[in-house]
């Protein structure tokens, strides 16, 4: 499918929200968006309050006339459907289709993403606006792709959702008997003994049960995952030739299995926002456009959201220094997206977002960052032809969002921060120029020489059976601690753990040794173990390293690696900080032509090098100036 329809270089543009000005304003955004390069805007994201004022009552008046303005202007249109966002009438009127949080509160309107995706008012009246604007603008000239809602997420513990769930358990276990097995019941009285005694899980008075945890997000992502697809049949039906996509973010808060949602989606789209205000916002976006373009299993995906003007950390806005910004594009670009866009176009003069960051300051034109996106906007048509080319990586890293759901629980020996180990490997392996994708642990390995898992918590049978292929059939695989803890059902593996690849490993894993955070158990050469090591007992592979202190790990093995089938296997057995990984990556020959603040990705014939660093890097025979970044033929 070609997409966004209509447009054939790289997209740049942003969300534009022309219903929050006067119509004064909409003729010069055309005019200016013109000046700057931009081509494609996503419209009407949280405009439903302004589209159907009140139920059944529709006001298209004014999304006509700006739909017509951009079209004139030869800008195109990824237009929203606005569920992201009920306005008051609805949610006065369904209170049941608000969301509740685990402690029972039923949030209330007043912000945004106040909706329950169970609730049958919600999903009625989410179809009925799709419809509508499906009616009106599927065959508009502008229209070069739908975007369905917005970065779905919300989490709801009502009683619709309740309900649902059961269904859902019920179709997954078929039978009590089954749930409550793999949900250990026995444990803490929670034997079930009918599908209504089945609650979300709310707040409860000590540690809830991980397995009961678990299905609840997954269910949650299924439910959302229906919620886009009754969405998406409509828009599809109305035009089959206009993909129709939706942005995905990130965050632990967000139940959403991409792996699952991938295939739904007829363009991978995601909004990315580092939250690091150092150089680790660089390595973030890098992250986040591998996954990116993992999701999109190797092809096109569109960067559908960044900031332009500042990074948003813990500490709050960090502004971009000159040149940041289209640097961050360009990591986006060079890994696969189709395009750089952000939120939003024109910033702000009220609501709760007014001081966040636009492509048009509030100053207008005559700043520093319009200037930056004007030139940014100019350069990309000279580079759409260097895009062409698939990137290619030769090795992945496990991406599981089930163990980074499960390993959120505070019932863990020692808490694991999942996220930050995937983002480790993926930092360390950039930091060496290498460029990797994330595979599914239950997906197609085939192409990779190296696949490294990173604490893969959970294991399921067919994810152990994928590995155990990967490796007999000549595959390279490194996993960290605690892979294999568990099987699908939140159970531990009994017998050395390692989700029962003890053979493939050639190892079991007898005892977790969490220690007191702050203290390190050193390795041979290998750095220190921070938080977190294993009780390893050899049982045909060889030991890489060992521990040099620390009780009962003295002289026990630390890294292994076993030969199995055509491959071998090695098992990191504790935390390492970056250095160790490091060194580890250097025995395996992980290297690239990139390094510390320089991305360098290969893609054909053409060579992008993006230098974040303060001094002018040469990369080959391509020098590029400090925070500047070049696209070159690759050195033959
Ligand atoms: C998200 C949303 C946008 C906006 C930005 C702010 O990505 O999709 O509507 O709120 O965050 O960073």
């Amino acid at each position: 499918m070609d997409w966004p329809r209509g447009l054939d270089g790289l997209s740049y543009g942003g969300d534009y929200n022309p219903e929050q000005w006067p119509e004064e304003v909409w003729d010069d955004d055309v005019l200016l968006m013109r000046e700057a390069g931009v081509n494609i805007v996503s419209l009407g994201v949280f405009s439903w309050a302004r589209l159907e004022p009140r139920e059944g009552e529709y006001d298209f008046g004014w999304l006509e006339t700006v739909l017509d303005k951009l079209h004139a202007g030869g800008i195109r249109v990824c237009l929203a459907t606005p569920t992201a966002s009920p306005p008051p009438w609805f949610t006065l009127a369904h209170p049941d289709a608000l969301n509740v949080r685990p402690d029972g509160v039923r949030q209330v309107h007043g912000s945004r993403d106040t909706y329950d995706v169970t609730a049958p008012a919600y999903r009625e009246a989410s179809l009925r606006i799709a419809a509508a604007l499906a009616e009106r603008y599927a065959e508009h000239p502008a229209l070069a792709m739908w975007h369905v809602h917005n970065e779905y997420g919300s989490m709801s513990h009502s009683p619709h959702a309740e309900r649902a769930f059961r269904i859902w358990l019920e179709a997954k276990y078929e039978t009590l008997d089954a749930l409550n097995a793999a949900w250990w019941g026995s444990f803490w009285s929670q034997h079930y003994g009918d599908w209504d005694q089945i609650l979300a899980p709310r707040a409860t008075q000590y540690l809830a049960n991980p397995a009961h945890e678990l299905d609840f997000k997954r269910f949650t992502s299924d439910a959302m995952l229906d919620h886009y697809k009754e969405q998406r049949d409509l828009l599809r039906e109305a035009n089959p030739e206009v993909p129709v996509t939706t942005n995905f973010v990130f965050g632990q808060w967000v139940p959403v299995d991409q792996w699952k949602w991938a295939g739904e989606l007829d363009l991978i789209a995601f909004d990315s926002y580092p939250s690091a205000p150092d150089e680790r916002a660089e390595q973030q976006s890098a992250f986040h456009a591998d996954l990116s373009r993992s999701w999109a299993g190797g092809g096109d995906w569109l960067l559908m959201e960044q900031a332009a003007a500042s990074v948003h950390s813990k500490d709050g806005a960090i502004a971009k220094s000159p040149g940041r910004m289209a640097r961050h594009s360009m990591i986006h670009i060079s890994r696969g997206s189709k395009g750089a866009m952000f939120f939003q176009w024109r910033a702000g003069r009220g609501g709760a977002e007014q001081w966040h960051s636009a492509l048009v300051p509030h100053a207008g034109k005559n700043t520093r960052m319009f200037r930056e996106v004007v030139e940014l906007g100019n350069a990309l048509p000279g580079i759409a032809h260097t895009t062409a080319e698939p990137v290619e990586a030769d090795v992945a890293i496990l991406w599981s969002p089930e163990s980074w759901w499960a390993t959120s629980g505070a019932h863990l020996p020692a808490p694991v921060d999942y996220l930050e180990n995937a983002a480790q490997i993926h930092r360390v392996l950039r930091e060496r120029g290498v460029v990797a994708d994330f595979a599914s642990p239950e997906g197609d390995l085939s192409k990779y020489s190296t696949v490294i898992a990173p604490t893969t918590y959970v294991l399921s049978r067919a994810a152990a059976e994928n590995l155990r292929w990967f490796t007999a059939g000549g595959g390279r695989l490194v996993a960290s601690y605690l892979t294999g803890a568990v099987d699908e059902h939140c159970q531990v593996w009994l017998d050395g753990y390692l989700g029962g690849l003890t053979d493939l490993f050639g190892i079991r894993v007898t005892e977790h040794l969490p220690q007191p955070a702050g203290e390190r158990r050193a390795l041979w050469n290998f750095g220190a173990a921070e938080r977190f090591c294993e009780l390893v007992e050899l049982r045909g592979a060889q030991c890489v390293t060992q521990y040099a202190t620390g009780d009962l790990v003295e002289g026990q093995p630390a890294v292994t690696v076993n030969p199995f089938g055509e491959g071998e296997a090695w098992y990191v057995s504790c935390k390492l900080g970056d250095d160790a990984w490091d060194r580890l990556f250097e025995e395996l020959e992980l290297t690239g032509p990139g390094g510390p603040g320089l991305d360098v990705v290969d893609r054909g014939e053409w060579r992008f090098i993006v230098n974040h660093t303060e001094q002018e890097a040469q990369v080959g025979h391509v020098i590029v100036p400090a925070g500047s970044w070049a696209v070159d033929k690759q050195p033959r």
